[in-house]
């Protein structure tokens, strides 16, 4: 490979669902691609696909059968991406590219939902022997092909030659409505709006912001998933009218991808049984770990993040069928209760605002937990920018990330959502339909612990005391661990010896 026009722009690594269509999003942007799979069959899948999409134009993918054939195939410094599973994967191979031959300026891009001390700990480890840079990125297999949602971090060098790939393969908005544009196919990108690509900080924010995104994906899928219950079985409505209910709530507030997909999902006729597919769908749910990392997380630095953390339980107490099933004929809840269509037209209309509400509860949730750890790592979040980010491309990507822009661009240090005027005027016209729902599906015995969550997290937020006073002195009783006095400056510390009889003895301990 002498003529320099033939070499690639960038190498590809790994060619799965997200790699292969991030690798045709990249070609259909004009950028010549190498890749390379250790399963051949996907390199020799992608080049096919190539063929039959670019018509009578030259091919702009290059298929190769090893990282030595990869590196060669590439213009000097090399730009190359990897989409492999996290972990080991990411390792393997950047440990094969240096065996390859790769060059202390050459950028390794890793894009796969690794977990962020992971990135943090490779840039060191790799650092001489090549710029390690990570983005994560959201959308699936549709988002990957036609427009993700891409949360870049790392090295700023790294990243001035990143920028222009990752803004043109990114999804983008209408600045004006902050709506997504839609994409148009292949072969023919989006080239006008506003990118969702936007420089997160150094390496490992941007992990840990996909991190944060993961988790508040959980708690809406949840949230979406306790609504449906209550109306599948509270209110024996079919699959098919809360489909229709979906639909009507996705042309408000609600507006949003997972709104969208959960009607087409109980539209869905089973073609074995002619069933609705949902009722044939075993109601066990997986997971890969990051909503996991982002609940751990937020225990670590101390935020908040119930509705997310309840969504991991969720997900954890369905994988326990047997158990239910066998708890099920032996634990009674409350008697089923006939309601009138009236009654059931308002717990729907409740259900409705509950929802909004929560969803409010749980961003808020997210986004503080992104304040705190950046705080603690000094990443310096830019929450207008990454709400900005967060409007097209990715799983959560909803009509109400514009107010979310918005309260951020308004208020750059706004310490909780639910403190931007919007948002507290929304949950105060909504609030009492949400307590209601909370009760109806409690009374109904039906669980919803993301929705009551999220109402717990409103009422502790919003109360000036709490009942940790007498936490601390249960703790001072059995642990000497001390409390702080209302009447004293904050930080001085005192004991009771609470056995003793008579007066208690206060001590101000150094
Ligand atoms: C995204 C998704 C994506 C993936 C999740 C699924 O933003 O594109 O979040 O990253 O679908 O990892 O996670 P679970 O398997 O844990 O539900």
């Amino acid at each position: 490979m002498t003529d320099d026009k033939q070499l690639c722009d960038i190498g590809f690594i790994g060619l799965g669902v997200m790699g292969k269509n991030l690798t045709l999003n990249l070609a259909d942007n004009g950028y010549r691609i190498a890749c390379f799979d250790l399963d051949q069959t996907k390199v020799d899948g992608i080049l096919a696909q190539d063929t039959a999409e670019r018509g009578n134009k030259a091919a702009r993918i290059i298929g190769c059968r090893s990282y030595t054939e990869l590196l060669s195939r590439l213009k000097a410094p090399h730009l190359i991406i990897v989409s492999v599973p996290a972990g080991e994967p990411v390792d393997h191979v950047c440990n094969h590219l240096i065996d390859a031959g790769i060059g202390a300026d050459d950028i390794v891009v890793d894009t796969g939902n690794s977990l962020w001390t992971d990135s943090v700990a490779r840039e060191q480890h790799f650092k001489g022997k090549f710029i390690f840079f990570s983005t994560a990125v959201s959308g699936g297999e549709v988002g990957a092909r036609f427009g993700p949602s891409l949360m870049p971090s790392g090295d700023p060098y790294a990243w001035t030659r990143i920028k222009p790939v990752w803004e043109a393969i990114s999804a983008k908005v209408d600045p004006a409505t902050g709506k997504p544009l839609p994409a148009k196919g292949p072969g023919q990108p989006v080239t006008d709006g506003e990118p969702c690509a936007t420089y997160i900080g150094p390496v490992g924010a941007g992990h840990y912001v996909k991190m944060v995104h993961n988790g508040i994906e959980y708690a809406d899928m949840q949230l979406i998933c306790e609504a449906y219950q209550v109306m599948r079985q509270g209110l024996a409505m079919s699959p098919k009218d809360i489909a229709a209910t979906f639909r009507q709530w996705n042309q408000g507030v609600l507006n949003s991808y997972l709104i969208e997909i959960s009607a087409e999902v109980l539209e869905k006729q089973d073609r074995e049984t002619g069933k609705p597919l949902v009722d044939m769908i075993m109601d066990k749910a997986g997971q890969k770990g990051t909503g996991l990392w982002t609940a751990v997380s937020a225990l670590q630095v101390g935020s908040p993040a119930q509705t997310i953390a309840q969504a991991v339980f969720a997900r954890s107490i369905s994988s326990l069928k047997k158990e239910r099933v066998h708890a099920a004929s032996m634990l009674k809840g409350p008697e089923p209760v006939e309601l009138s269509s009236a009654e059931k037209q308002q717990a729907v209309d409740n259900l409705q605002d509950a929802l909004y509400c929560s969803k409010i509860c749980a961003y808020a949730q997210g986004f503080q937990l992104m304040d705190m750890a950046s705080k603690e790592h000094g990443w310096k979040l830019d929450f207008a920018e990454i709400a900005k980010i967060w409007r097209a491309g990715c799983i959560i990507r909803a009509v109400f990330l514009q107010s979310i822009t918005q309260a951020y661009a308004n208020n750059d240090e706004l310490a909780n959502l639910l403190l931007d005027p919007f948002f507290a005027s929304q949950i105060q016209a909504f609030q009492s339909k949400w307590r209601q729902a909370v009760a109806d599906a409690t009374l109904m015995g039906i669980p919803c612990a993301a929705m009551s969550s999220a109402l717990n997290y409103y009422d502790s937020y919003r109360s000036e005391i709490l009942p940790a006073n007498l936490l601390q002195g249960q703790r001072d009783y059995f642990g000497a661990h001390t409390f702080e006095r209302v009447d004293m400056p904050e930080g001085r510390k005192f004991h009771v010896e609470w056995s003793q009889p008579g007066q208690p003895q206060v001590q101000i301990k150094k």
